[in-house]
């Protein structure tokens, strides 16, 4: 096998929905895993291959830990916030599994099965208000963010009259743009869930936060740092992902008619055609991990302490797992996909994205028939490839 040429991460996307075309001269199983390079010259390992990418994150071999002095991160300003320590996400076995435990009954596909009402009713008031108001709108702020946000706030307990501060911390943790911004953000997210978990000590209420603080903060389980950075990462992950993709999957099915048409006409569609989006769109798109064994793998060895990341939109569209990897066929079998990444990490609150967006995306539809751009494609601002991808707006019009 010819070497792989080093290619720099992250690239950004040149059209929002499609990898940028950078990271495809290493796969198609070619190069499965390759050589890549950081923003800082470090070179690290790039996973494109599917099945290296599977193989790779249920490897226990690999680490999520980023208070390891070798852990890859994409951004300067990411990087300035090394070594501070993040529950659930960062954490490795056996102590992972210890949190791990202690969420997934609230994340089941029964228990998000018994939020899909509450999750249409705030689907139907968002639309209602949007029909009330009149086009145009940008369907980020009237819809694709707040959706997921009531739904993470009435899931969690924090109180949704919070949400332009927590949703601007949260841009701020993820986009910076410097360092500054970053540390800012996590401080007054540390400040705010102090002061939220002290409140609900006084006057419990019955969200996810309050059980955490009933069932392992008061038995000691949980130290109150802890609890409050895990609450950061749920309220984060739970509003930012989802939100990227009801825009940027309302955005791909515009410009894919024929596409939705097919949704449209047909609602069993609905699950796959959701899968079918994820796959295409991987919004989280380089999942990092440092690795603390020599791993083989595709021909090359990954020593103990190189940095490996895995692109989740390359893997997505390897044509000896998914036929035709770039068209969207929402009819097609898209499961096995790797867009809520694979192995102990796997999204937790996958169930729920997928109820949120089996939900909003055919009632936006059904409500705003004539639902089409207010601006060309071209214009519509996207992303760039350091954070999770989508859209920064959606000019639409009905
Ligand atoms: C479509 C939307 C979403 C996408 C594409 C997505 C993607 C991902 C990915 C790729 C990971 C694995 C990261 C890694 O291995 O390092 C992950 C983990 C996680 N996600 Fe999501 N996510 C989404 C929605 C959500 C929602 C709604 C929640 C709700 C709380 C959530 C909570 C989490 C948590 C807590 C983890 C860490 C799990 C662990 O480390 O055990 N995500 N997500």
């Amino acid at each position: 096998m010819a070497d792989a040429e080093t290619v720099s991460f992250p690239q950004n996307r040149t059209c929002p929905y499609h990898p940028p075309a950078g990271y495809r001269d290493t796969r198609q199983g070619r190069h499965p895993v390759a050589p890549a390079r950081l923003f800082d010259g470090r070179t690290v390992w790039l996973v494109t291959g599917h099945a290296e990418a599977r193989a790779l994150l249920a490897d226990q071999r690999l680490s999520s830990n980023r208070e390891n002095p070798e852990f890859p991160f994409f951004a300067e300003r990411l990087a300035a916030t090394a070594l501070r320590r993040v529950e659930l996400l960062g954490v490795d076995d056996p102590e992972h599994n210890t949190q791990r435990r202690m969420l997934i009954p609230r994340f089941t596909v029964r228990r998000t099965a018994a939020l899909r009402p509450r999750i249409q009713e705030i689907v139907d008031g968002l639309l209602d208000a949007m029909v009330t108001k009149g086009p145009p709108a940008d369907l980020v702020d009237a819809f694709a963010l707040p959706v997921p946000s009531m739904v993470i706030c009435a899931l969690l307990g924090v109180p949704y009259e919070d949400h332009l501060f927590f949703e601007a911390q949260s841009r701020k943790l993820l986009r910076g743009p410097a360092s500054s911004d970053v540390e800012a953000a996590r401080e007054a997210l540390d400040a705010y869930f102090r002061e939220l978990i002290a409140r609900k000590r006084a006057t419990p209420g019955d969200g996810l936060l309050d059980e955490l603080i009933a069932d392992q903060l008061e038995t000691g389980t949980l130290d109150e740092e802890q609890l409050v950075r895990l609450a950061e990462i749920l309220l984060v992950a739970g509003h930012e992902t989802t939100a990227n993709m009801i825009s940027l999957g309302t955005f791909t099915l515009l410009r894919h008619p024929d596409q939705l048409a097919r949704l449209r006409t047909s609602k069993d569609l609905v699950p796959s055609a959701v899968e079918e989006l994820l796959r295409f769109l991987s919004i989280a798109d380089g999942i990092s991990r440092v690795a603390v064994q020599d791993i083989e793998v595709a021909g090359v060895t990954i020593r103990a302490g190189d940095g490996v990341i895995l692109s989740t939109s390359t893997s997505n569209r390897d044509e000896s797992v998914y036929p035709s990897p770039d068209e969207l066929d929402l009819g097609r079998n898209a499961r096995n996909h790797v867009a809520f990444g694979f192995g102990i990490h796997q999204c937790l609150g996958q169930n729920l994205a997928r109820a949120e967006m089996e939900i909003a995306l055919p009632a936006l539809f059904d409500r705003l028939p004539g639902l089409r751009l207010a601006v060309p494609a071209e214009e519509v601002p996207f992303k760039p490839g350091d954070t999770i991808q989508g859209l920064f707006e959606l000019p639409v019009t009905w």
